[in-house]
Order: C-alpha cells, then structure tokens, then sequence
C-alpha cells in the first residue's frame, strides 16, 4: 500500500476477476524492483516474518519442521521456503506471480537449496486435502485476495489434523493511518471500520493493485469459521538495532504501535 492520495488511488470494491488480475500483474511488474529493495534484508536463505525483523529461527512459531510437509502460501522469492527446507522441512513453495518465482528460481541456482515451486492462485490451491503438517507465510496471498476467509477454508483443506497455519499481514490497526513511515503516518485518519480495499487504477480506471484490510476480528472469525483454533497472535515489537525503513514501517512508527500481527492457528486433532 502507498497510500499517495493522489490521482489513482481508491477505496472502492473489486470483483475477484479483477483483483487476480491486477495482483497478477503488479507483483510481475514490481517482482524486480521488489526483490532490490527488499532482498538484502529477506536474505537468501532466511524467514524473516515481517520488516521489524522477526526470525523464524528465534521465534519457532512453526515448531519443530524436521521431517515435516510445509507449504509456503504467496512465497514471493521464496527465502523462508529454502531456510525451512535447510532445516530438514519438505516444502513447497507457491505464489500468483511468475515475476516473483522467477527470482525464486534465481536463488535456488545462487544458494544451491531448490523447493518445489507452484504458480497457483491462494484461493484455490493444487494441493491434496490434509497433504501438509504446516502452512505459513509472511505477507503473502492473505492481503491480497477479495476473500481471505477462502484461503483460510483451502489451507484448512490442504493442512493435516493438528496441522499448523501461521501468516503474517499487516496489523488491521496501521490502517486507520496514512501509509507513510513519518510523522505524518502517526494521525488517524481512516475508519478501522472501512473495509473497502485500497486499490489503484490505471487511466482507464482498471485497477493496478489492490490490498484488503480485515479487522482483529475478522481475521479470527475467518480462521474460526473455518476450524481452526487460534493459539496466538504475535505482534512483533521493534527492535532497537532495526534502523531501515520499509514502506510504511519505520523505526519511528513502530516505536510507537505494532505493524505487523501474525496469526497462529492450529487444525484440531
Ligand atoms: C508482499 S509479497 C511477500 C512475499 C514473501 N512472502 C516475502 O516475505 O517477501 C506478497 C506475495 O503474495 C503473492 N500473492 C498475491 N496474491 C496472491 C494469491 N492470490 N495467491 C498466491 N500468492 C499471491 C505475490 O505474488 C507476492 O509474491
């Protein structure tokens, strides 16, 4: 999200049909652009969950993925997939955009750790019911589709009994704000309450990119109704040492008030 407030830029519904194609589209055109300014920070091989920093390696909220079947869910390059994969996890790694995978593909060259890669659509996942112990992502897919309580329903489909979904998005309250990581980022202007996504539109009024904002609730509702259990929902602090700037999120914003919640959910037994 931008947020620019300029000429473009909406709150307004989508169909489905549109927002799969502008999120097609705009995450093909800005995998590049995406993967040089982010990459160094997402590392290679690494699972970083969110800009503040956090590692899977420090917070195990997957568990132990020794052994284990994981399916990474909007991978983007595919960092986290290649780290789990280093620790002995069985992955696959699945995005919407071939821009995005193609980088994946890069790194595996680079690093020498290869995963399975599939292009599919989150909301319709190529994969057999109850084939994986775990699913996670950090900002992938659950953004970015009209209806994320869908994805929920298709990750509850593919996941084991006592299987594991975790994902990462942006935390539901930075939308009450301007998208901008300084002190202008720090005044509520939104409704919390609003849940038309933001998007923006090319000349033609055919929309480039679109991202979903879901309430606290919502999110646990989604999960609920779909079966699952809620275990916990981390918001990230950030830490001292974290000086970049990333989009929206800053060190002076997220001294102040979390960016990022990740939803940790297990399939009951
Ligand atoms: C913000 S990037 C995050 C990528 C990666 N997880 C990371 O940490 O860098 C969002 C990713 O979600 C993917 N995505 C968007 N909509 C999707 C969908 N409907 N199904 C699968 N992936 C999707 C995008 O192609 C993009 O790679």
């Amino acid at each position: 999200m931008t947020d620019t407030g300029g000429p473009g830029v909406t709150r307004r519904a989508v169909t489905a049909a549109e927002n799969v194609r502008a999120s097609r589209g705009w995450w093909d055109a800005d995998a590049d652009s995406y993967q040089a300014e982010h990459g160094e920070f997402l590392g290679e091989v690494e699972f970083r969950w969110c800009p503040e920093g956090l590692r899977e390696a420090d917070a195990h909220l997957l568990g132990d993925v020794r052994g284990r079947r994981v399916v990474e869910v909007g991978c983007g390059a595919a960092a986290a997939a290649r780290w789990l994969a280093t620790r002995g996890a069985e992955v696959v790694a699945l995005d919407l955009s071939a821009g995005m995978l193609r980088h994946a593909a890069d790194a595996a060259d680079h690093s020498g750790v290869r995963v399975p890669l599939v292009q599919a659509d989150a909301m319709r996942l190529p994969l057999a019911d109850e084939s994986f112990d775990i699913a996670c992502t950090a900002f992938g897919a659950v953004p970015f589709v009209d209806d994320s309580a869908a994805v929920m329903r298709e990750v509850f489909r593919v996941v084991k009994p006592g299987g594991r979904w975790v994902f990462a998005v942006t935390h539901p309250m930075r939308w009450i704000f301007l998208d901008d990581p300084g002190e202008g980022g720090l005044v509520a202007i939104h409704s919390y309450f609003d849940r038309r996504p933001y998007v923006e539109f090319d000349e033609s009024g055919t929309a480039t990119y679109v991202e979903h904002h879901r309430t606290v609730g919502d999110r646990v509702r989604e999960l609920v109704a779909a079966g699952f259990v809620l275990t916990d929902i981390v918001e990230p602090e950030w830490p001292e040492e974290n000086r970049q700037v990333w989009g929206q999120w800053s060190p002076l914003r997220g001294r102040i008030f979390p960016g990022t919640s990740i939803f940790c959910a297990v399939k009951p037994a």
